[in-house]
């Protein structure tokens, strides 16, 4: 699927480009940063409502899920942490094993040593991987259906 791989280097290039040019804003977790990182990592795929129809996901053999249906599934209740840990990727192992959604928490981390943060400042990065996580929490939960 050479477009959907192109779609997507294209945008981690730019990324890429930005952060070591040192042109990465400060992160901290708000509503306005969660906003801001689902239209640029997740709206392609999840779409910007969030309900699974971006504009690369007719390429995927795998139906990005809709995000705005967590609550809804669990009887209202939206489980930050369980969310947390799907975005992330590094800790659990994705339910249905396909390689089209990205590891989150992988990406993140390497783009905080990519704007500079050296391996051992190891705090550091897990604040700004963590305060990116939890922008992305803080988004997907205020657009629950
Ligand atoms: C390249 C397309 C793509 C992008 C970009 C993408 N996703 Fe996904 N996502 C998927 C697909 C496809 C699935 C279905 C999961 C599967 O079966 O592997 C999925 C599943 C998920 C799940 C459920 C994972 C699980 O373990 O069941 C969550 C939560 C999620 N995406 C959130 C996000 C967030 C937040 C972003 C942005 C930071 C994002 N996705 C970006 C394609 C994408």
């Amino acid at each position: 699927m050479p477009k959907v791989t192109t779609i997507i280097t294209a945008g981690l290039a730019a990324a890429f480009a930005v952060s070591v040019l040192g042109l990465s804003p400060a992160f901290s977790s708000s509503l306005d940063q969660g906003k801001k990182e689902f239209t640029t990592y997740c709206a392609s795929c999840h779409g910007l409502s969030g309900t699974g129809d971006g504009p690369v996901a007719p390429e995927l053999n795998k139906k990005p899920i809709d995000l705005t249906a967590f609550a809804d599934k669990a009887g209202g209740v939206f489980s930050r942490d369980k969310v947390k840990k799907m975005i992330d990727g590094r800790e659990m192992p994705r339910a249905h094993g396909t390689p089209q959604m990205p590891v989150w928490g992988q990406w993140f981390s390497y783009q905080a040593t990519a704007g500079g943060l050296l391996q051992e400042d190891r705090q550091a990065i897990i604040k700004e991987v963590n305060d990116r996580l939890d922008s992305l929490i803080i988004y997907i939960e205020s657009i629950q259906k």
